[in-house]
């Protein structure tokens, strides 16, 4: 049994010296390979109320990328690609676009090359299976050696470098952990969000790592970064934004709502397949939250403050002075805002 299991609240990082005079100093360039550099590490994630056109703009207008969803028709998906692309904008938006692992997606890919997008995200569930290496050595023989392929999810050291052989360049990483994932509750599977980092990052294979759900703030995403990973994805983080596809749904107290849903869950695959296999997801609404734009520049201005806390400019550097410590349960309360509130 492995002895430890660690998730993004067990751990804080060490405040040590610094030299850093402004947030402006510092450098979050990320680069994820065979020409996927952004320069905020954030990615948002292949779901169908999170990344289609307006997301795909956004995210990358400051410095993110999208992957587009694959729950729509390939004419569909390769128009949102090119509405993206398309924009005369200085410098040309980065997009990525999610594929399956049967049916139409060599067929997809092609496509969606064709389009122009900037890499594949071959998403499924389970990515350490038989299916996904041959999808993987099949696209690879497709798009040939000079393309960015992402695929997932895998939880384990032997996954990440599973994928990494199968032809993978980056791989996104944690099973189950993401705020609209039933997983672990449905098959019982699963390794905590920080402790699937730190494993993955043991990998001696040239992949980038992405972690991939259970991101709930600025924080997470800076111990995250720390733990190994090279950008992370988010569902929950940047749901119920303007951006996000769908509309606002209006309670009777003319509160603002958002659909936010797991792309495993009873009414995505009723959505789109007319029924459901097993689930592993749930639906739900979270608040409306304005444009993403605002999410993101906050999210930005904390890692570059947790950055600065580590005395480091740079991703390579801050990877090499973080320094964690794990927190006990008074730890954690401490470290949460805890003052009793009146509210009036
Ligand atoms: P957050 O926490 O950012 O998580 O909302 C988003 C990530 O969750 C994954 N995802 C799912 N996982 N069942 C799952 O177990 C689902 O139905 C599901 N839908 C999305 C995915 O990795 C996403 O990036």
């Amino acid at each position: 049994m492995s002895n430890s299991c660690l998730s993004y609240d067990d751990v804080l990082l060490i405040p040590q010296y610094s030299t850093i005079r402004s947030r402006s100093e510092i450098d979050l360039t990320t680069d994820l390979g065979k020409g996927l550099k952004l320069r905020l590490p954030v990615i948002s994630s292949p779901m169908d109320t999170i990344s289609e056109t307006q997301m795909a703009i956004a995210i990358a207008s400051q410095g993110g990328v999208a992957v587009v969803h694959r729950y729509n028709t390939i004419a569909q998906q390769s128009r949102i690609i090119s509405m993206t692309k398309d924009l005369s904008v200085e410098e040309p938006l980065q997009v990525g676009a999610a594929i399956g692992i049967s049916g139409d997606y060599l067929e997809r890919a092609q496509v969606l090359v064709a389009t122009g997008v900037d890499f594949l995200c071959v998403d499924v569930a389970h990515g350490h299976h038989i299916l996904m290496k041959e999808a993987l050595e099949a696209l690879r023989h497709e798009v040939g050696d000079n393309f960015h392929l992402m695929a997932g999810n895998v939880a384990t050291l032997s996954g990440i470098n599973s994928l990494a052989d199968w032809g993978a360049n980056s791989v996104r990483c944690n099973i189950g952990g993401g705020s609209i994932c039933s997983t672990r509750i449905q098959t019982g599977h699963g390794i905590p969000g920080l402790q699937t980092i730190i494993e993955c990052a043991k990998t001696d294979r040239n992949v980038k790592i992405i972690a991939d759900g259970g991101i709930r703030n600025s924080g997470d995403i800076v111990k995250a970064l720390a733990a190994g990973a090279d950008a992370v994805m988010c569902g929950s983080l940047i749901a119920g934004t303007t951006e996000t596809p769908g509309k606002i749904i209006r309670d009777k107290d003319s509160r603002r709502w958002k659909l936010y849903r797991g792309m495993a869950s009873k009414e995505a695959q009723i959505e789109w397949k007319g029924k459901y296999a097993s689930f592993e997801g749930i639906s739900s609404t979270v608040p409306f939250r304005g444009p993403v734009s605002d999410v993101l520049e906050d999210l930005e201005k904390g890692i570059r403050s947790g950055f600065s806390y580590s005395g480091a400019r740079t991703m390579r550097e801050f990877q090499a002075k973080a320094q964690f410590l794990m927190q006990t349960s008074a730890g954690f309360s401490e470290s949460s805002t805890h003052i009793t509130r009146r509210d009036w």
